[in-house]
């Protein structure tokens, strides 16, 4: 960004491409949509054939070129080709956004190895790897980039619901900041973004299970704006944090959870 540069120009996307991981609902598909809205070119990557192909045909309503890459992130070596497929359909990535996560409901007495590696291996070893995949692509390019990874504020808190998520969640903060000073000199900006509760398929348990009733009060009254977000509030932050208004963010945490945090 140069001095005089118009705010709108600071925000625009064009020429940009991008991959996010989860794009096919929930906050990935309004994260997907915002960039394309702000002029990028969109790669989602998901496991749902239907969905996939319903959120690019949205994508592609928009004007934007979009493409949906099916992969199933706990497959390790399925990763790279995924990568390369999504940079050969749009061009090299300029920026990344690792969304696609997930949680089980079970504390240490109940959770088993498997979903343990499962929880681990989607939220955050593969958020590692396409961040590796993207750094490189990224530095032998030299035009910089950035690196998005949506943690949540449940990064921030111990968890006796789901440990692993909680884990997976603190991990990708780290991350974000071992990136963040590794790839600075690169031109490369590495952020969180840390949802709080939002109105998706993950937090149906706690809006809709009569089991969760008391939590969900609670989640309520805690919460300064006493409600759930809707995911386009949080699809600006995205943008933000893919555009050249944060340039000068690095390793940073952008809470957005309608003020739960501060109590
Ligand atoms: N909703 C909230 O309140 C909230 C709060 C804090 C943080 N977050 C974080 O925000 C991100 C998005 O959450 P969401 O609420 O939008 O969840 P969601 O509606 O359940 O969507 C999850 C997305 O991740 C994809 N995904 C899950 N496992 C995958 C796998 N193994 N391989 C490939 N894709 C996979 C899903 O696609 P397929 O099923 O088609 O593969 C889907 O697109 C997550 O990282 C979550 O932890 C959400």
């Amino acid at each position: 960004m140069s001095i005089g540069q118009s705010t709108r120009q600071m925000f625009d996307l064009s020429g940009r491409s991008a991959i996010v991981t989860g794009g096919n609902r929930g906050l990935g598909r309004a994260i997907a949509t915002a960039l394309a809205q702000a002029g990028a070119a969109v790669a989602i990557m998901a496991r749902d054939e239907d969905k996939n192909r319903a959120a690019v045909a949205e994508l592609e309503a928009l004007g934007a070129r979009a493409v949906a890459i099916r992969v199933d992130l706990t497959d390790r070596p399925a990763l790279k080709p995924a990568f390369d497929a999504a940079e050969s359909a749009l061009g090299p990535v300029d920026i990344l956004v690792n969304n696609a996560g997930f949680a089980i409901l079970k504390g240490v007495l109940e959770q088993s190895a498997e979903e343990w590696d499962q929880v681990l291996a989607t939220n955050l070893s593969a958020s590692f790897m396409l961040a590796k995949f993207a750094a490189h692509s990224m530095v032998a390019r030299g035009r910089g980039g950035k690196i998005i990874n949506v943690s949540s504020i449940a990064g921030n808190f111990g968890s006796p619901v789901f440990p692993s998520y909680a884990v997976t969640k603190g991990g990708l903060l780290q991350l974000t900041r071992c990136l963040a000073l590794e790839l600075a000199a690169h031109n490369i900006q590495v952020n969180s973004l840390l949802p709080g509760w939002f109105s998706t398929d993950m937090t149906d348990w706690i809006r809709n299970w009569p089991d969760y009733a008391e939590a969900l009060k609670e989640m309520i009254q805690r919460t300064p704006r006493g409600r759930f977000g809707e995911p386009h509030e949080l699809a600006g932050a995205a943008v933000f944090l893919a555009s050249a208004a944060s340039d000068h963010m690095t390793g940073a945490d952008l809470v957005i959870d309608g003020g739960f945090s501060i109590r």
